[in-house]
């Protein structure tokens, strides 16, 4: 079922546990999470970035995709098609495109200009019943090789655009995307506590969930943390299932070479993954 991710992510807060975004690359990983989803009756968010969707040839592909998947496959589970860290022009796009989520990512904007451009997206959203998440402190992550640290949100810029209506709030607290560096600080747990304060019960998103300790994470959720967001590590499980299928040789015997035998094993990975994460942020049988 296609849904918005309010409901869903205030269900959370109330539950005190978080639905995870998984981002989508293709056919195999959306089936991959949606199957997962449904087998363990866990609300889930579909992410996609604006480069997936362009690798997937557009925004209206992967709504069709989604939406006959959702039905093909007898997904019954909440779910929602979120665009993840979009520009102004890729959330009106998105929304033109029947995505019944979408994430304003305008952190690295002047807040006066954060403020304005979000504002009219949330009423541009809101009239058509799509959610929409901001950002506030943008996250760092590895760029040209670079691994940037992730900023600290100011709490007061945070209750500025939550007042604007937006359906939940993605607060940079140190974390960012890709694998975390050696020296890694970790969660400002502080910062989140203050924005926590300030904003009540309004959904709060973690991005950069690759590589967060378990018991990071724990206290995110009980610190209001609703959402969070998995990439990279779907993709390492993808790629360590698949290496090693080619390397035992499997794509040289038989119909080895076969496409749809020799993305099984990374797809079967991405489940598993999907999975771990659903049980670690509460969310299994929250449908
Ligand atoms: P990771 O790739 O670090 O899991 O981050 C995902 C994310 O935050 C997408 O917005």
């Amino acid at each position: 079922m296609l849904v918005s991710a309010t409901q869903m992510l205030n269900k959370a807060v109330e539950g005190k546990y978080a639905v995870g975004q998984f981002n989508i690359n293709n056919l195999e990983w959306t089936k991959a999470i949606l199957s997962t989803a449904q087998e363990n009756n866990s609300p889930v968010i579909l992410g996609v970035s604006e480069g997936a969707g362009k690798y997937m040839t557009g925004f209206k592909t992967v709504a069709a995709m989604v939406k006959a998947m959702i039905e093909e496959m007898n997904i019954t589970v909440p779910v929602a098609l979120h665009l993840d860290h979009g520009t102004y022009e890729g959330c009106l796009k998105c929304i033109d495109a029947g995505f019944s989520s979408v994430m304003f990512d305008g952190s690295h904007y002047p807040i006066e200009e954060n403020i304005q451009k979000t504002k009219e997206l949330v009423e541009l959203c809101h009239k058509k019943g799509i959610s929409i998440e901001a950002e506030v402190g943008s996250i760092g992550g590895e760029e040209d090789g670079v691994v940037g640290a992730g900023e600290i949100a100011d709490p007061n810029e945070c209750k500025m655009i939550a007042d604007l209506g937006v359906d939940f709030l993605a607060a940079g607290i140190g974390n960012i995307h890709g694998k975390y560096p050696e020296n890694w600080k970790g969660l400002d747990f502080d910062a989140l506590g203050k924005t926590k304060e300030l904003i009540g019960n309004l959904p709060l998103v973690l991005h950069g969930g690759t590589g967060i300790p378990a018991d990071m994470i724990k206290t995110a959720i009980s610190l209001g943390v609703a959402k969070i967001n998995v990439n990279t590590e779907c993709q390492l499980y993808f790629q360590e299932a698949t290496r090693k299928y080619i390397e035992e040789g499997k794509d040289l015997v038989g119909k080895g070479f076969d496409p749809r035998k020799l993305l099984a094993p990374g797809t079967e990975a991405i489940k598993v993954n999907v999975k771990e994460k659903m049980e670690l942020f509460g969310s299994v049988n929250k449908a």
